[in-house]
């Protein structure tokens, strides 16, 4: 007779990060059947519930490092882009430490526009006409031949602050001119892209050296008011799957974007691993790339990870050791939304260090959930240190009953100093 054993290693986690998507992220980790201890660098006030938060700069690599090994971490998984870009991956893997994310080149693809829109070229791949300048004569240049609106963006990391559409010439210039002598230091190029018109969607893979894997759709909501009007922010909210994202336009995406762009990584000799965050626009089912994100989407991460049914934490495992295709990612049927509650103020001025009441009697239903994103505990009580202060998540078959749930949630937590959208999904709920 043979016994057949299943074995589990239980493992010590390291997450980076402090957002709404490592809130997510914790949760899912904490449920893993394998994940022993969870180490939050520097996390929030809600995965103080469920890990151990270490507050350190999560760009100061040394130290992280020095944490790892003093809570004998066995894997890393990084939240944000910014330590991406940065070399995190490489640095811990010199270390021998196993991590999740793509290495400091793969990152380019967020990193730096005119990477990615070269490589766009180079490839074929469906995108908005572009320039990258140098200067300000290239700029006046490419306006001689462009029609208005133009997308001025800054070529590196800008926190999501460095993509201003205009209208004029006047607009355009301005806008260069402030890049150019440094309103974003990880920017000395300039990009300028045509405005492609559409309805915007991201798609998520995860990717090993061989394969990848369809990672859920969803739609964010990036400006500030109702009906997408007023500034941008980081995300007011989202709802997973995004419908215009039909099987004809998905075949498409990964025909015409993803597979160019992972074949051309690869004869690089720098393949990517981790998620992969295509953010698209499309017109008449056809996809144009706008940007890709290196990393999950936040509140993207906070909509598609509840619907997610297969274990997180095997899903890295085997995409760290290259094995992604023995494993199956099986998804919930049912809708999912998050509404962001922020800072009254957010994206402007706002303040911080405001008590949030309320959240510790509330009692949530089984499909609902609280995801921290701008939090502190002090003291044993919670306090706002961000915009974007919580998410609040609810999975269901009708979008309008989930919205509404979401939304009576919010009033229970009846957070004076916040606000948020009440149309998330107006494309698509009457
Ligand atoms: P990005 O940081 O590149 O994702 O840009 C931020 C937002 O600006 C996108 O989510 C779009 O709403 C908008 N955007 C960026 N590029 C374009 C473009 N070429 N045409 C229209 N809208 C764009
Ligand atoms: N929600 C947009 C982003 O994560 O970049």
């Amino acid at each position: 007779m043979f016994k057949l054993y299943i074995i589990s290693i239980d493992m010590n986690i390291g997450l980076i990060g402090s957002g709404g998507r490592e809130h997510a992220l914790c949760q899912k980790l904490f449920e893993s059947r394998s994940s022993k201890k969870i180490f939050c660098f520097p996390g929030n006030a809600g995965t103080a519930d469920i890990a151990t938060n270490i507050d350190v700069d999560i760009l100061n690599f040394n130290k992280i490092y020095k944490l790892i090994k003093f809570h004998k971490i066995d894997i890393v998984i990084v939240g944000p882009e910014e330590p991406l870009v940065k070399g995190l991956v490489n640095f811990l893997n010199k270390k021998k430490v196993k991590v999740f994310g793509p290495n400091k080149y793969a990152s380019k693809l967020e990193g730096s526009k005119a990477f990615m829109k070269n490589l766009c070229k180079a490839n074929k791949i469906p995108t908005a006409n572009f320039k990258i300048c140098r200067s300000l004569r290239h700029v006046k240049n490419f306006l001689k031949i462009s029609n208005f609106p133009i997308v001025v963006k800054a070529d590196g990391l800008a926190a999501g602050k460095g993509v201003t559409i205009c209208k004029n010439k006047k607009a355009v210039l301005n806008i260069s001119d402030e890049i150019f002598k440094g309103k974003f230091k990880s920017s000395k190029k300039v990009v300028l892209e045509e405005f492609l018109k559409g309805e915007e969607a991201s798609y998520f893979l995860v990717v090993d050296k061989n394969n990848f894997k369809f990672f859920g759709t969803a739609q964010d909501h990036k400006r500030v008011g109702e009906k997408d009007r007023g500034p941008n922010t980081g995300g007011m909210g989202a709802y997973s799957p995004a419908l215009i994202i039909n099987k004809e336009v998905e075949k498409k995406i990964i025909e015409k974007i993803v597979k160019p762009t992972l074949t051309a990584l690869k004869k690089k000799k720098q393949p990517y691993k981790g998620i992969l965050y295509v953010g698209l626009m499309i017109k008449n089912n056809e996809p144009y790339l706008i940007e890709y994100n290196v990393r999950m989407g936040d509140p993207e991460c906070q909509v598609i990870l509840p619907r997610l049914k297969t274990d997180l934490l095997s899903i890295i495992k085997n995409t760290i050791n290259d094995n992604l295709k023995n494993i199956k990612i099986k998804w919930r049927k049912e809708k999912s939304m998050t509404i962001v509650l922020c800072s009254k103020g957010y994206p402007g001025k706002y303040k911080k260090n405001v008590r949030v009441n309320n959240l510790k009697d509330l009692k949530l239903k089984e499909n609902s959930f609280i995801f921290h994103a701008g939090t502190k505990l002090f003291q044993n009580k919670i306090y706002s240190v961000g915009g974007r202060v919580l998410n609040i998540t609810s999975i269901g078959n009708n979008l309008t009953k989930v919205r509404k749930d979401i939304i009576k949630i919010i009033k229970k937590i009846n957070w004076k100093s916040g606000f948020f959208r009440k149309d998330i999904g107006w494309k698509i709920i009457n």
